[in-house]
């Protein structure tokens, strides 16, 4: 039996932490709690540093091994900062630098274990997220050509590109072939640095402290730190997760900077964010793009250690102000070691899709996955659930999922429910399923330590828990008060965590119940920064500190493949994650976390959202109407027609909120919202089409306008419109009662308005009314987008409806557009089970014709007999077009005037072919007379 004393210390300490949540709820953001860069000794060491200052690095002996190139990497003299390794003869450096297919560099840099005084702790490598077959695509150096002098080395990158390697001092340059001109470079500037793992000195003290916790450092400093240089650059954009109002980076650093801070990448539960700070959130992805007129380049830094980035103002350095049209930037990181990456580009989309050739793509989800999600922390119980999934068809509003936060579990045990609360799991289940609903539950990493919790027990029995500094299982507070971590950088514990999602592991589930992973940065609600402590120990000895930003990634990892095993490597799985890393695309979404219910974080979502597209986590969305706070319903509308674009649309609140559901603002707010859910759902076919080509391609599904306008100078700032796809631009509403909107259209040919089918001239902005029945959203002239009209209660009724095409002719009366389709479910799309088709409209005719990309005949067949119901033109002159004749077939239809938006009122604004009744996995062509 515990003894009350024994019990007093934990009654203490969950008092004392409900008084915490407490306070904390009521009031905003919190910058004590989190470091800054002067409170974090490496930072503030790096920082210190000026250009070409000791210690300086000498590359020798280049040569070629195993297809790479080694060199070794002399420090020159050590730094006599007190931190450092002040005293010790520093030892050579490993460098290693190979070259990929499509334009890629990787260099290493590690201390050299077969030198006799190297530690014995190795420096961590972060595994498993280089794709496995990266590798298959490096090409064999066979030599290293010199300069005559000596003083370069140089090796050839692609057809156009080489990359030269300057000895003394140590620079890596990447330029294009002939040109003297570097497109992207390392330690220009010589800041770089690279602290050796070293012996403690009598008397010297390694801990760290902050706000009460101390920091064991039992290795010591051990921080990297360099210059990279953009060149041709006008902006650069990416390393999520940040808020912010702002898609380019703004410099943290150098004239003109007020408050200096990096940008921070550390995983970090972070209550109450505000909206544009560059402090870190839940997750972090070390990739940079930078951009400009005539090229793009790329730069990520795989390690996990915490990092910190200052994109640095011209002029920081007198000699830097002198050169135009180059971005230098500042990369800093805790531990772990050099894993670069250089992508030549030269254009954007090349960049984008050179780092997914080493990261991956999305895993391509359900299509039910990427419909409407309603979420609440939480609903109550079963009546609850069953009265808001009535509700949705009684306000003929269609959503395809249903969430249950935290409160279903019994005393937040993940993978049980409060059996009173909900009784009959399945049953509940199987009714949402019934309409083609699906239910999803979270699960999160704090395993409840409760002798009598099964997983706790499992966990503990296998040793599968992180560690503490002092080897026993870290102990931690979250939701379920005392809790543990399973430690799934081990692929042991991850093949364990990933039976339990089996139908028989987890009672009550049923195969279309799919997961949420929240608090994966760790959330640990005493540990410093609400995170786990930096020397908590996990597989194979890693410290905390070399892996955080990974934590959250390997968990989303061992979830997902649960939910693959579950259903017999048949079903796509669902996992949303709050924190990621490089390389979580490949198992699934992730949302924005807790934001607020005001118009500013409506705003910074679209930055958010498209830098992770940009960076590889196209499946995202944040919390719809904000979830902490009562959003107005004006602000509530407003973020339901922007949100119902986000590639990942759910609404979500917080338990303290008022209830939200759709139909609570009265018939006008509903029929509102209504409209804005039913565009989503009419642009299902259009965006299934994109995710599967960024399946394919990792280029977003929600995109900056200058990946699409390259050269377009006026559209590089700008952070409130985004295209969706290459057809679609959609401007935000970010003001309460916003009367106008100024709308910058690039591009020469015109866009036809998606609410009138009005054309506006491209490469201009207009100044627009706004309506608050939606928000700006455009179809760019030249394009077809399918759509389907017909309203459902979700997207699993939708699937035998017929398609719309829009067609928004160009100056030529042309036009282009495609369809993806296949099951929506299983994986026998990778094997030719799909139907993709490409619509050209010229010369008065519309074709449709198969893309076959598959390299080999298909192994399994997707038929559809779906029809065409529909075709919308735009840009043809009213009588411009009376019939319509279809081959094959020979049979007329006819071609009059009708409405472009299918809501009661709306007046004719195009010409519209009726019926022409084709099957969409056709082959056929319809000619207008
Ligand atoms: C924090 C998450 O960000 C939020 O979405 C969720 O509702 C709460 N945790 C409770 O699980």
């Amino acid at each position: 039996m515990i003894s009350l004393p024994a019990l007093l210390p934990r009654f203490i300490v969950t008092v004392l932490i409900t008084i915490i949540l407490l306070f904390s709820s009521a009031s905003a953001w919190k910058k004590d709690e989190f470091r800054n860069c002067d409170q974090t000794p490496f930072c503030k060491r790096a920082r210190s540093r000026t250009p070409h200052s000791l210690p300086h690095f000498t590359l020798s002996d280049p040569s070629i091994s195993d297809g790479h190139l080694t060199a070794r990497l002399l420090q020159s003299i050590s730094s006599s900062d007190n931190d450092s390794a002040a005293g010790d003869a520093p030892r050579p450096l490993l460098l290693r630098l190979s070259v990929y297919q499509g334009g890629i560099l990787r260099l290493k840099i590690d201390e050299d274990h077969s030198d006799p005084s190297a530690p014995s702790k190795k420096r961590f490598e972060v595994p498993d997220v280089v794709l496995p077959d990266f590798e298959d695509r490096r090409l064999w150096l066979s030599r290293v050509s010199s300069s005559d002098d000596g003083s370069t080395s140089s090796v050839y990158l692609s057809e156009d590109f080489e990359a030269i390697l300057r000895h003394n001092p140590f620079e890596v340059q990447v330029r294009r072939k002939g040109s003297n001109d570097p497109s992207i470079s390392l330690n220009s500037h010589g800041l770089f640095d690279f602290e050796q793992l070293r012996e403690k000195k009598e008397g010297e003290d390694w801990e760290e402290r902050f706000r009460g916790h101390t920091d064991t450092r039992p290795y010591g400093p051990q921080s990297i730190s360099f210059d990279v240089s953009f060149h041709g650059a006008e902006f650069v954009y990416g390393i999520p997760e940040h808020a912010s109002n702002s898609l380019a980076l703004r410099p943290t650093r150098g004239p003109g900077v007020e408050h200096s801070e990096p940008y921070r990448l550390f995983n970090l539960d972070v209550f109450e964010y505000i909206h544009d700070s560059p402090f870190g959130i839940y997750g972090s992805i070390p990739f940079m793009l930078s951009h400009g007129v005539k090229s793009s380049s790329g730069f990520f830094w795989l390690n996990a250690a915490e990092m910190q980035i200052d994109v640095l103002a011209p002029g920081w350095d007198d000699a830097a102000a002198a050169v135009k049209g180059r971005i230098d930037t500042f990369w800093m990181s805790e531990a772990g070691i050099v894993d670069t990456f250089f992508f030549v580009g030269p254009r954007s989309k090349d960049v984008i899709q050179q780092y997914a050739s080493v990261t991956g793509t999305l895993a391509m989800p359900q299509e039910f996955a990427i419909a409407y999600h309603q979420c609440r922390w939480n609903y109550r119980d079963e009546e609850d659930v069953a009265s808001v999934d009535a509700g949705f068809d009684e306000h003929d509003i269609p959503y395809d999922v249903l969430w249950l936060d935290i409160e279903h579990t019994d005393g937040k045990r993940y993978f049980t429910w409060d059996k009173v609360l909900f009784p009959n799991p399945e049953e509940m289940q199987k009714k949402l399923f019934s309409k083609g609903r699906r239910m999803v539950t979270i699960v999160d990493p704090h395993i409840k330590r409760d002798e009598s919790y099964y997983v706790h027990k499992e966990a503990t029995d296998k040793g599968y828990y992180v560690k503490d500094a002092s080897g026993k299982d870290f102990d931690g507070w979250c939701w379920s008060g005392s809790s543990s971590y399973p430690d799934t950088l081990n692929p042991e514990v991850r093949e364990w965590w990933s039976e339990k999602f089996s139908l028989q592991n987890y009672g009550g589930s049923t195969p279309s119940l799919y997961i949420w992973n929240d608090m994966n940065e760790p959330s640990v609600f005493n540990g410093p920064e609400i995170s786990m402590p930096r020397d908590a120990l996990h597989f194979g000895g890693v410290e905390h500190r070399e892996l955080h930003n990974a934590y959250g990634y390997y968990f989303h990892m061992a979830t997902a493949d649960g939910l693959l095993k579950r259903g017999n490597v048949k079903d796509r799985p669902f996992v949303l994650s709050r924190a990621f890393f490089a390389g979580s695309q490949r198992h699934g979404a992730i949302w924005t976390g807790d934001n607020s219910a005001d118009w500013d974080h409506l705003k910074s979502s679209v930055p958010m959202i498209l830098t992770l597209g940009l960076t590889g986590m196209s499946f995202s969305g944040a919390d719809i109407g904000g979830f902490f706070g009562n959003p107005e319903p004006e602000l509530l509308v407003r973020w339901y027609q922007l949100g119902a674009y986000y590639p990942f649309f759910r609404a979500h609140a917080h338990h303290d909120t008022k209830r939200r559901e759709p139909w609570l603002f009265g018939e006008q707010k509903t029929a509102l919202i209504r409209e804005a859910i039913h565009t989503r759902y009419s642009l299902l076919p259009y965006y299934y089409s994109l995710f599967r080509k960024a399946s394919a391609s990792g280029v977003p599904i929600l995109r900056p306008l200058w990946l699409e306008f390259p050269e377009d100078k006026e559209t590089f700032d700008n952070s409130e419109a985004f295209m969706i796809g290459e057809s679609i631009l959609v401007q935000g509403i970010y003001e309460e009662g916003q009367k106008s909107v100024s709308v910058y259209l690039p591009g020469e040919q015109s866009w036809y308005s998606m609410r009138n089918g009005a054309a506006y001239a491209g490469g201009q902005a207009h100044k627009l009314d706004v309506f608050e029945d939606s928000i700006p959203s455009f179809q760019r002239a030249g394009s077809i987008v399918p759509r389907k009209y017909r309203f459902r209660r979700s997207t699993t009724q939708m699937t035998n409806d017929p398609y719309t095409l829009v067609i928004a002719l160009n100056s030529s009366l042309a036009a282009e557009g495609e369809l993806y389709i296949d099951d929506g479910r299983s994986y026998d799309f990778e094997h030719g089970a799909y139907i993709h088709r490409r619509f050209v409209f010229s010369n008065g005719r519309l074709t449709s014709s198969s893309i076959d990309l598959a390299a080999a005949p298909p192994r399994e067949k997707f038929s559809s007999s779906c029809t065409v119901e529909r075709i919308i033109l735009l840009g043809m002159r009213p009588g411009g077009a009376k019939k319509a004749v279809i081959e094959p077939g020979n049979y007329e239809t006819v071609v009059e005037p009708g409405p472009l938006v299918l809501r009661a009122g709306a007046g004719s604004v195009a010409l519209v072919i009726r019926k022409p009744d084709v099957r969409i996995a056709d082959d056929w062509t319809i000619k207008v007379l």
